[in-house]
Formats: C-alpha cells, sequence, structure tokens
C-alpha cells in the first residue's frame, strides 16, 4: 500500500494494542492516507457544517493557506513504531500550527520567536479511555518545544490549545487554563443604520496597513508593562487574520455559495482609530444556527488614553455594523473574546445589550510555556479570537 492510495488503515483488534506508556508507541507524522481517515473521524466531531467531501476539501485547503503553507502546520499520530505507514493503527493525533510570537520581561525589548497552536486533538471512539491522548499530549509538548524554534531563542516561546473538554485534562499535561471569556451581542439584521454609521467597513484590502500598525503597537505595549510578569503574545499579524479569512471563505462558500465582503470595520482619525476585524465560524452551518458564531478575532484601539467618551460612539457603530453581519449571516452571536478593561468600560457605555461570559468547558485557552519561569508568572496579552486554531 502506497502513500497515495486513500485505503484506511486496518482495525487492529484492542488486546493487540501497547499500552499507553509502552516503549514501542510513537510520536510520528500522518500518510496522506492516514490523514484522511484521520479527518473522515473527526468528521462527525467538527463537520456538521460541511458535507463530508467539503470538509476534507477544506482540511487540504487549510494547508495551503498563509500561516499553514512552507510548512507551517505540521500534522501528528501517535502509533506503533515497529509497523509500517498505512498499516498502523492511529491511536490519537492532532496538527500544530506555527504561528510568530514575541515574550518580553521588566521592559525588554520584545524577544522574537515562535509558538505553536496545538488543534485537532482527537481519539477515535475504539481507541479512547486507554491514555493515548495523553501520551500524545506528553510527548507533542516536549517535541514543540523545539519544533521550528529559530536560533536564538532556539527554542519555542510557548505552545496554546483550546479545549472543548474543560481545564483539568489539558493541564494536568502541561498546559493551564488562561483567562476565557467573552462579550456577546446578539444578531441584529439592520442594526448597521439604528443610529449615524460612523464606522466603515474593512475589506482584505485594508487588513495589511491595520495589521501592521497593531504589531507595532503591540510591541509597545509588551515593553510597557512592568509588573515581573513576562508578557507574551502571538502576534496580530496579517497572516494570522489571513488563516481565519481564507478558512471563513472556504466555509462561506460552501454553506452559502458565496463570499462576505466585510471583514470588519474601523472608525477615528489616524492615530485615534479603533477597529475590529471579525471572522464568521460554523459548526451548525444552516441546519442548526447554534454553533455559528461571527467571532471578533481582534480589537485595537489605537490610542488607549483616548477617554472613552471620545472612543464610545465609534464602539458603537463597530458593534453594529458586526450585529448585521452576524444576522446576515445566520449566528448565532457576536463574541468578543477576553475583552480589555478599556473595552470593558467602552461595551457598558455603548448602550448595545451584551452578555458577559465566562466559560468553563469549551474554547478554554490554554497556554504551555517553555521559559525557564513557572507559567503562573506569564501574562498571556491579546488572548483574543485571532490566536485560536
Ligand atoms: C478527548 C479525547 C481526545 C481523549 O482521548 P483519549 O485517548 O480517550 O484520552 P485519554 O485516555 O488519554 O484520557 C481520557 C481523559 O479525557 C477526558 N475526557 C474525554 N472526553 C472528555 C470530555 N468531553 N469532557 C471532559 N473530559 C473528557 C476523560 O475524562 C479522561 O480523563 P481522565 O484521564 O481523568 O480519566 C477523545 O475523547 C476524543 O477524541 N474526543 C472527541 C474529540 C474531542 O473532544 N477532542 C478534544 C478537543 S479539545
Amino acid at each position: 500500500m502506497g502513500s497515495n492510495d486513500l485505503t484506511p488503515p486496518p482495525s487492529f483488534p484492542l488486546d493487540s494494542l501497547p499500552d499507553a506508556d509502552s516503549p514501542l508507541l510513537v510520536l510520528t507524522h500522518p500518510t496522506r492516507a492516514e490523514r484522511v481517515a484521520t479527518i473522515k473521524h473527526t468528521y462527525r466531531n467538527w463537520g456538521y457544517a460541511l458535507t463530508e467531501a467539503d470538509y476534507i476539501a477544506r482540511e487540504e485547503y487549510l494547508t495551503t493557506v498563509p500561516l499553514a503553507r512552507n510548512g507551517g502546520i505540521t500534522h501528528w499520530i501517535l502509533t506503533v513504531a515497529s509497523l509500517p505507514p498505512d498499516g498502523r493503527p492511529i491511536l490519537s493525533s492532532c496538527e500544530s500550527l506555527r504561528k510568530r510570537a514575541v515574550c518580553s520581561r521588566d521592559g525588554e525589548p520584545p524577544t522574537e520567536g515562535v509558538a505553536h497552536g496545538i488543534a485537532s486533538v482527537f481519539t477515535e471512539p475504539a481507541y479512547r479511555g486507554r491514555g493515548y491522548a495523553s501520551r500524545m499530549m506528553r510527548e507533542v509538548g516536549e517535541k514543540l518545544r523545539g519544533w521550528q524554534a529559530p536560533v536564538p531563542p532556539g527554542r519555542s516561546l510557548f505552545s496554546v490549545l483550546y479545549s472543548d473538554i474543560g481545564k483539568s485534562f489539558y493541564a494536568r499535561h502541561g498546559w493551564p487554563a488562561f483567562e476565557s471569556s467573552h462579550v456577546s451581542f446578539r444578531p441584529v439584521a439592520g442594526a448597521a443604520g439604528e443610529t449615524e454609521q460612523v464606522a466603515t467597513a474593512i475589506g482584505y484590502h485594508e487588513l495589511a496597513e491595520l495589521c501592521a500598525a497593531d504589531e507595532k503597537l503591540l510591541r509597545a505595549d509588551l515593553t510597557r508593562r512592568r509588573d515581573g510578569k513576562t508578557h507574551v503574545a502571538i502576534l496580530p499579524e496579517l497572516d494570522a487574520m489571513l488563516w481565519h479569512l481564507m478558512r471563513e471563505d472556504f466555509m462561506t462558500k460552501s454553506i452559502f455559495g458565496k463570499t462576505p465582503a466585510v471583514r470588519g470595520a474601523v472608525t477615528g482619525k489616524p492615530g485615534q482609530r479603533i477597529w475590529a476585524v471579525w471572522m464568521r465560524g460554523y459548526y451548525g452551518g444552516l441546519k442548526r444556527k447554534e454553533g455559528n458564531v461571527l467571532h471578533v478575532l481582534r480589537v485595537v484601539v489605537e490610542d488607549p488614553d483616548q477617554p472613552d467618551e471620545e472612543l464610545v460612539g465609534g464602539f458603537r457603530s463597530i458593534v453594529q455594523i458586526a450585529q448585521h453581519e452576524a444576522a446576515e449571516w445566520q449566528t448565532q452571536d457576536v463574541q468578543i473574546w477576553n475583552p480589555t478593561p478599556k473595552l470593558k468600560g467602552l461595551v457598558e457605555k455603548c448602550g448595545i445589550e451584551s452578555e458577559f461570559v465566562v466559560r468553563e468547558k469549551h474554547s478554554i485557552a490554554s497556554l504551555r510555556w517553555y521559559g525557564d519561569e513557572p507559567v503562573s508568572e506569564v501574562d498571556w496579552v491579546a488572548n483574543e479570537k485571532y490566536a485560536w486554531c
């Protein structure tokens, strides 16, 4: 059986499989056929919004987009070391996505490096409860410490994941939970025309300049934080946003037969702008609106010293454009993850009904720190949706 053959891997009787702590197991990369077999398994969990064929095509497509292309994405499987590719069980699987990241302590210039986002952690039902995902996470966690790491610093800065199974499983394996909250607004058709619209829509072409400005502001922000903690962030660079937007393009093309034009909104004069970039994420598709969310990937207040009173009208207008888009594109709500205190103030003052949600089980932002200091000294700055994968 060659690796271009898409025959699924054979199934193995459970009593023939090594224990999770056996030295006979290895963390390695799947062949194409093994990867397709895994995608078919995960379809039942994550593919509801798409047909199976589109779901498989999306996963292939997502190896070719910014961040993932040029080796940015790595697929991992736990399997039996002595068995041949395409003839071995996939005991557990996941993927990692390389992202540019920075860290800074006590006002030092930021250290540049990489972080890895881990996603799609999966054990097929027959192999569950035997410790295979735990073993894989232990191995992946260590592997990513040096994976694709630039010299210096010679190691990855950190890795992140978003748990849908609560806080304890991943914390036990080295990824403690970080702040996982969001403010939610409901979709409102026509909301954008409710008051004087002072914000304007953002399309693909505006993003490059906004992301470059955001990166610069974020670096400056990190060096201003002198509280004895290590401040870390995944860079909100253009590629980080494009990964989401191109994923969104694929999903909306498949579900609606078209792609959206409005990817965010901006208001204010240069130096005092406020903007939000968003994407529509679908788990329910047209059959089930629950699970469809207009996710604000990133909110930037260019001058945080500007009084709320001057910002609030523009912010309200941005939210209204988002609410309108959320209704247009069949989502259940608009979510802004982990709003800063400044943003929370604007949410309260803008007069639009909202709900603040602290998540306990789903999308728990979790971070494993590869530096010397304890993770309790690490502050994850800009822990917003753009960092998700
Ligand atoms: C989660 C999953 C990867 C675990 O795989 P596994 O090989 O059975 O994992 P292990 O045997 O190493 O560990 C099982 C642990 O996962 C926990 N777990 C599994 N599903 C869970 C859930 N929905 N909620 C909370 N904990 C869960 C079990 O309670 C168990 O904990 P324990 O170690 O205290 O007994 C597997 O159940 C799966 O693929 N689920 C569907 C996809 C999914 O939800 N992936 C996680 C996305 S963040």
